[in-house]
């Protein structure tokens, strides 16, 4: 784990404990677990028992070598498995947990069976966190599970899509997510002005109607921009005048297309750096020819550079208002649907941008 990495997993363990407690969950979905990091901790310093679901295999075959190497697997389970925004996905969706709760408890029970023929005998071989897991699974033996949904970095729609099912299954009692890239959000049309899960509540669509606003893909892609802490002026002039010549080099050598270029944006900006060196068919231009194309493009653009330093200052200032925005009406969506809700900052953002978490149980 690197040290961005460690430090968002710890604290976002803190808050789901916190919630967690609250809510009387004992188990947690980590939903686009990744390669399970998340999942781990938490069940290493709470002993939560977790199921982690991911939509890439390859991720969750990652999740679980990781697993066998570092820990005992017992009390976490990784699954394949894709949340779409529809009824059918929601019903799967409640199936899988169900399945793997049951599966945790039949290993558990196995466990525990083994420890008690073995009582007698001194060091019977079960991990203290085995221990704990029993006595955890001893207490809401007949109850059915209470499940907190938990996501970091759930990117585009996926928010959105928790928020819903979180909403309409009864088990899931709880919601602890911290989104990233809203750009990645689909719209409903192709010139990108009508998007499907912004705004969700009433409060903020009457608003943006009264205004005769709506948020563009451009804006939502400024939503999920470094945070004023992370842009140092002094090197951001130099940065953007490269990032810009490559940009533009990529685009009029035909190593990149137009459509390229808007797919491109909607991802992240710097690729033109790898595409410099290639061109479409594989090969490499000659070293001289990129720098006379590169230094033709900064005659041409330098005229333009004084406007770095302004545009970056108001992209700064708006940026926070846009996230705001965005976390404040699925705060208001989460309101209007009877549950509590809330945002807060879970990481330092200096460290982890994307530090707002949106929590979330149900009124008891
Ligand atoms: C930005 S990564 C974060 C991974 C992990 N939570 C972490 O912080 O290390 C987002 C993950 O969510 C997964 N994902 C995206 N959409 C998903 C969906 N609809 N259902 C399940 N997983 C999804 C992706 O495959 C990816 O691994």
């Amino acid at each position: 784990m690197n040290p961005k990495k460690y430090h968002e997993v710890v604290c976002m363990s803190a808050a789901i404990h916190q919630v967690a407690a609250q809510s009387g969950c004992s188990v947690v979905v980590d939903v686009g677990s990744g390669l399970g990091y998340l999942g781990q901790v938490l069940h290493k310093s709470y002993n939560y028992k977790i199921i982690g679901l991911e939509s890439k295999g390859c991720h969750t075959t990652g999740a679980e070598k990781r697993l066998h190497k570092t820990d005992s697997t017992m009390g976490i389970k990784n699954v394949t498995f894709e949340l779409h925004d529809s009824q059918e996905s929601m019903d799967q969706f409640a199936t899988v947990i169900q399945q793997c709760c049951q599966e945790l408890r039949q290993e558990c029970d196995e466990k525990k069976n083994q420890r008690s023929a073995a009582s007698g005998i001194s060091g019977n071989g079960l991990k203290s966190s085995d221990f704990l897991m029993e006595k955890h699974w001893d207490t809401d033996n007949t109850e059915t599970e209470k499940v907190l949904m938990v996501g970091l970095h759930c990117c585009g729609d996926l928010t959105p899509i928790m928020m819903k099912y979180f909403k309409a299954l009864d088990f899931i009692k709880g919601l602890c997510c911290v989104s990233c890239c809203f750009h990645r959000m689909k719209f409903l049309d192709d010139h990108n002005s009508n998007c499907i899960n912004f705004p969700m509540s009433c409060v903020v669509r009457k608003l943006c109607q009264e205004l005769e606003w709506h948020p563009s893909l451009y804006g939502l892609r400024l939503a999920a921009q470094e945070t004023r802490l992370g842009i140092t002026f002094i090197f951001i002039r130099m940065f953007e005048i490269v990032r810009v010549l490559l940009v533009l080099y990529s685009c009029r050598w035909g190593v990149q297309s137009q459509a390229d270029h808007e797919y491109h944006m909607k991802n992240v900006a710097y690729r033109g750096i790898l595409q410099l060196y290639l061109n479409k068919d594989g090969s490499s231009p000659p070293l001289d020819k990129i720098k006379e194309s590169l230094r033709e493009l900064y005659s041409e653009q330098e005229q333009y550079f004084k406007y770095i330093e302004p545009i970056t200052a108001l992209q700064v200032t708006l940026q926070p208002l846009l996230e705001w925005l965005i976390y404040k009406d699925r705060e208001l969506w989460l309101m209007e649907q009877g549950t509590n809700a809330t945002v807060k900052p879970i990481f330092d953002d200096f460290i982890s941008p994307r530090n707002l978490a949106i929590i979330a149980d149900k009124k008891s």
